[in-house]
Formats: structure tokens, C-alpha cells, sequence
């Protein structure tokens, strides 16, 4: 198959309100986004995703749009992203737009006019429901807390919102939404960007009949039974026929409770839907048995290895991984995964970036992961800003599930806000994120991590991602190797190997801080070391705190 040019690239994730501020506002916006864009090319990476940047009441920081085609005041102007996107392209870096299409805003015209009448020409936009029993059409639950249904008295009738009551479903059964959304898209595709994520993608073909589901702990069926629906592919077909398939575009679709088999299809190389999807099963693999992600986090390396590996040798030869351990949505791999302790943060941060860059797939990096950026120490619940932790916070605080102090607990481990903090230019004010108050406090420790210290540092992470990317233009082995687990059972190593032809990798990954006896296998004794996270080679047959080797075979 012919290499497609996002098989081979590294894609750096920007969340433009925690970026970069020009304008001494606090927020994040494009110009501060066009002044750094050096940095991300510095850093080797091909493509930047951008969060949404379109015109938005910010009930869910930009993913509910209130206009498709124009620009967040906050952000800046369409001007503005024209000439980021021009500079990026003179940077030789592509820009992927955040496509936000599940929902809109309710203050997007569309549902204005939907909510003013039944017969108002846009009212089959949405998703309009009669309430029944005297309440919500049936027991879903949306994905911030409470009811997915909302009541709206004008008709005296519910609409359907997966997500906040400001973010209504839009109705891909109807034709007309899907010919609104193509014809959006191509004009976004028209200005010369390189592509869409896709948000919450596999949600938009909903159950046939709505049936009520399974009750969950805070007492509503999971929004996850909308996930690939009926008409799930036909839909994305369509959009790849229609509009994608004119362009040579990364596409990455989030897709909520993927399984392997349908990603067999979203992500298939013939290219007939996407390049490829966001799993989160291994997401997942440190929640809680009750509260899910909302409680702190239990570790369980063979079952993270058997998921992440399942999907490696899964997709082979039929469809795209994507990899990535950060994103908005996420708290911060090494507070997760790795260790905060000053003594272990960069090496934890090197091993963990050993461990995904060295799969197959195309590799994300949320920005100030880079940096080995942490969770933020929150100490009360009103510093979070998140709708999602907040909701789901109060709805378990409610049934009694969850104390305050719990609750604050919680957010230190799981809230989205642990990602969405500013990112950590220097160690002066704000960090250099802004000249104002930031919209979410600058974590204390920038004046340890900090982008400006580590570009000036040979050994630091920032030159650690550099070298793995810079690794996977050179070598196809990491680009199209043959995935293989050693150590299944083991609790604390991650070790696989990557084959192609004659030519092989060994990594080995200590997810502790223990030292771990491990003999190599035979075969790699005395093989080149590809990269490491220690200055020096480790002692024979073992393995030093958060330890990574990589070994090369040729
Ligand atoms: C997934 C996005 O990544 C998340 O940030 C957002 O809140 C939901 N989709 C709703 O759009």
C-alpha cells in the first residue's frame, strides 16, 4: 500500500484557550497560537490539531458552536487563523481542525428556529421527543451528569443532548443536517486545511426505537449506547464519498466506546471512512470498579499492556492505530501513569513517551506533555472550571456517593482541567501564557517545568519527544513493525518487540520505581540502543527506577 502522509507523522494537540495569550485577556487565542508555531515545528511534529475555535457560548470551552464558519471573539478573527494556517504551511505543518458535529449550541441558529415551532423548517435539525409517564422519553443520561433529555416548554416536548442541555444532538437522520455539515466541512477543506477530528463521531446514528438501557450508578443509562449505531458507517460513508475523499486529509474520529471490530471499519485502509480512530479502552483500564473515571485511579499494567497490544496486532494490516496517552480530556500521563516525585518526573515522562512512540500508529502529543507537564494540585472545587467533573461531581455528591473532600480528591486525579491549566512557557509570571489573569490558575511548578529551561537542555523531555520523532521519519521498523508482548503477566514492564524484515526493536518499559530483574532475550544482547532514558546503560539483567531501552536489531 502506498505510505499515506500521516502514517509517518506525529500530531501536537493545541487547546487554544490554555495555549498562548496575545492580548493580556487571560484566554488563549490564534495570534498567541501563530507566534509559537515554531516551537511545534522545532519539536519535530507534522501536524497540529486544534479544540474547536469557532464561535461559541463556551458552556463546554468551545465544543458547543454556536456558527460553524465563524471565529470565538476570545480567539481572534477569521484573519487570524488565515494567517496561522498560511505561516504553519510555510512551517511545513499541517493544521487539523476539531469538527464538532454530534451537537451544536442551542444558541446556533439552527436550534433556534428548531426550538420556536414544530412545524419550524428546521425543527427535524434536532432530536424532539414527547416526555412520557410525565417525564424524559426515556432513561439516558448525559455524559456531564443528569437527564440527556431536556424539557422545552414553547412545544412542550424534550430534546435529546448527549452532552450539556446547551448542546443539543443534531438529527443525522435527516438528510438536510448531513447536507449542512458536508457543505460546511468542504468550506473549511476550500481554505486549505489538512483534515478533522472528528469529536464524539461514533455517537451520531442513535439506537433505532430510543429503548430505555441499562440503569448506572448515578442512576441513567449510559450515553454509550448510542455508540456506532445503525447508520453509523453508511453516514460516514457518505461524508467520505461526498467530501472527504476529494482531499488527502487526516481524519481522526473520537470515537466513545469503540470496539476493535468496528474500528476495523472506521479506520479501514481502503480509506473508505477515516485515517483512523481514538480508542479509549485503555483509557479506561485504571477506573474505578463503580465510579468509573470520576475516582482515583487503579493501576493495572497487564490489563493496560493486554488492551493496548490487542489493538496493535488487531488493526494490523486492516486499519490505523492512533496513539496517545494526553488530551484535553485527560489528567496528565505522568501524574497518572508516571511518577511526580522530583527525583523520577522526567525520567517516569521519558519512559512513558518510550513506550507509545515505539507502536504502531501516528503518535499524539498533548501540548505540555512534551514538557512532562503534571496534574494540578487543586484544593477546593470551586477552581474547577470543567462542566464534565463538575456535573458528574455534583450528581454523585447528591446520591451521597462522593464527600467534598473526596470530590476535590477526585479532581486532582481525573478532572479535565488537570490538561486544560496553561501551558508552561518559562518560569517568570503566568508562565509566559499571559500578561493577565489566566482563565485557570498556571500550575506552581512551571518554575521547574517549563518550556524555555528544556529547549536550552540537551537531556531534557522536550529533547526526548524530538529524538522519538525524528526516530520514526527514519525508521520504517517503527512506522510498519510487526507488534509483539513479551512479559504479559508481568506488573511492572511493559516489553515488546517491533519486526520488520531482518530488522527488529526491542522496548522495555519500567512502569515502576522499583528496580526489576529482566535478562533481555538472547537475540538483542549486544544490539545497538536505539534510545534511552538513562545516560548510561543499565547493569545486566537490570532494570532501574522508570527505566526505558531501546533496543535495535539489524
Ligand atoms: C469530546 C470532547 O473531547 C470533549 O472535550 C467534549 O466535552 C465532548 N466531546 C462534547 O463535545
Amino acid at each position: 500500500m502506498e505510505e499515506k502522509w500521516w502514517q509517518r507523522s506525529v500530531v501536537y494537540q493545541i487547546y487554544p484557550r490554555s495555549f498562548q495569550d496575545s492580548d493580556g485577556d487571560g484566554i488563549g487565542d490564534i495570534p498567541g497560537i501563530t507566534s509559537r508555531l515554531e516551537y511545534i515545528r522545532d519539536l519535530g511534529a507534522d501536524a497540529i490539531w486544534l479544540s474547536p475555535i469557532y464561535k461559541s457560548p463556551n458552556d463546554d470551552n468551545g465544543y458547543d458552536i454556536s456558527d460553524y464558519q465563524d471565529i470565538m471573539a476570545e480567539f481572534g478573527t477569521m484573519a487570524d487563523f488565515d494567517a496561522m494556517l498560511e505561516k504553519a504551511h510555510s512551517l511545513g505543518l499541517k493544521i487539523v481542525m476539531d469538527l464538532v458535529v454530534n451537537h451544536s449550541s442551542d444558541e446556533h441558529k439552527w436550534f433556534v428556529e428548531s426550538r420556536s415551532s414544530k412545524d419550524n423548517p428546521y425543527r427535524d435539525y434536532y432530536i424532539w421527543r414527547e416526555g412520557k409517564n410525565g417525564g424524559a422519553p426515556n432513561n439516558w443520561g448525559s455524559c456531564f451528569g443528569g437527564s440527556a433529555w431536556q424539557y422545552d416548554e414553547k412545544t412542550d416536548m424534550y430534546y435529546l443532548h448527549l452532552f450539556s442541555k446547551k448542546q443539543p444532538d443534531l438529527n443525522w437522520a435527516n438528510p438536510v443536517v448531513r447536507d449542512e455539515v458536508f457543505s460546511m466541512m468542504d468550506w473549511w477543506l476550500q481554505k486549505g486545511i489538512d483534515g478533522f477530528r472528528m469529536d464524539v463521531i461514533s455517537l451520531i446514528s442513535k439506537p433505532d426505537g430510543f429503548p430505555d438501557g441499562e440503569l448506572g450508578p448515578n442512576g441513567y443509562a449510559s450515553f454509550h449506547l448510542c455508540a456506532n449505531g445503525p447508520h453509523e458507517h453508511e453516514y460516514l460513508k457518505e461524508m467520505n464519498r461526498r467530501v472527504l475523499s476529494k482531499y488527502d486529509l487526516l481524519t481522526v474520529g473520537e470515537t466513545a466506546a469503540v470496539t476493535l471490530e468496528e474500528a476495523k471499519s472506521y479506520a479501514n485502509l481502503d480509506g473508505s471512512e477515516l485515517s483512523m480512530v481514538f480508542q479509549f479502552e485503555h483509557m479506561d483500564a485504571d477506573f474505578h470498579p463503580v465510579l468509573g473515571r470520576y475516582a482515583e485511579q487503579h493501576k493495572n499494567l497487564p490489563k493496560l499492556k493486554e488492551i493496548l497490544s490487542r489493538w496493535q496486532n488487531g488493526l494490523e494490516g486492516i486499519a490505523w492505530n492512533s496513539l496517545y496517552w494526553d488530551n484535553h480530556d485527560q489528567p496528565r500521563v505522568v501524574s497518572r501513569y508516571g511518577s511526580e516525585k522530583p527525583e523520577y518526573r522526567e525520567l517516569s515522562a521519558k519512559m512513558l513517551a518510550t513506550c507509545l512512540h515505539m507502536m504502531q500508529g501516528t503518535p499524539y502529543v498533548f501540548q505540555g506533555e512534551e514538557l512532562g507537564m503534571t496534574n494540578y494540585p487543586w484544593t477546593s472545587i470551586d477552581q474547577i472550571n470543567d462542566i464534565e467533573s463538575l456535573g458528574n461531581y455534583r450528581a454523585f455528591h447528591e446520591k451521597g456517593l462522593m464527600t467534598e473532600a473526596e470530590g476535590i480528591e477526585m479532581m486532582r486525579h481525573r478532572s479535565r482541567d488537570n490538561a486544560r491549566t496553561p501551558m508552561q512557557w518559562d518560569d517568570g509570571p503566568q508562565a509566559g501564557f499571559t500578561t493577565g489573569k489566566p482563565w485557570l490558575p498556571v500550575n506552581p511548578n512551571h518554575t521547574l517545568i517549563n518550556a524555555a529551561e528544556q529547549v536550552k537542555r540537551p537531556d531534557s523531555v522536550f529533547h526526548y519527544y524530538r529524538k522519538l520523532i525524528a526516530l520514526r521519519k527514519e525508521l520504517d521498523v517503527m512506522v510498519y513493525g510487526h507488534y509483539e508482548l513479551l512479559e504479559p503477566e508481568h506488573p511492572a514492564l511493559f516489553v515488546y518487540t517491533r519486526t520488520l524484515g531482518d530488522e527488529s526493536l526491542l522496548v522495555v518499559c519500567n512502569f515502576s520505581e522499583d528496580e526489576q530483574t529482566y535478562e533481555i532475550p538472547v537475540e538483542y544482547r549486544g544490539a545497538d540502543i536505539l534510545i534511552a532514558n538513562y545516560p548510561d546503560a543499565a547493569p545486566a539483567g537490570t532494570l532501574r527506577p522508570w527505566e526505558a531501552v531501546v533496543y535495535h536489531r539489524k
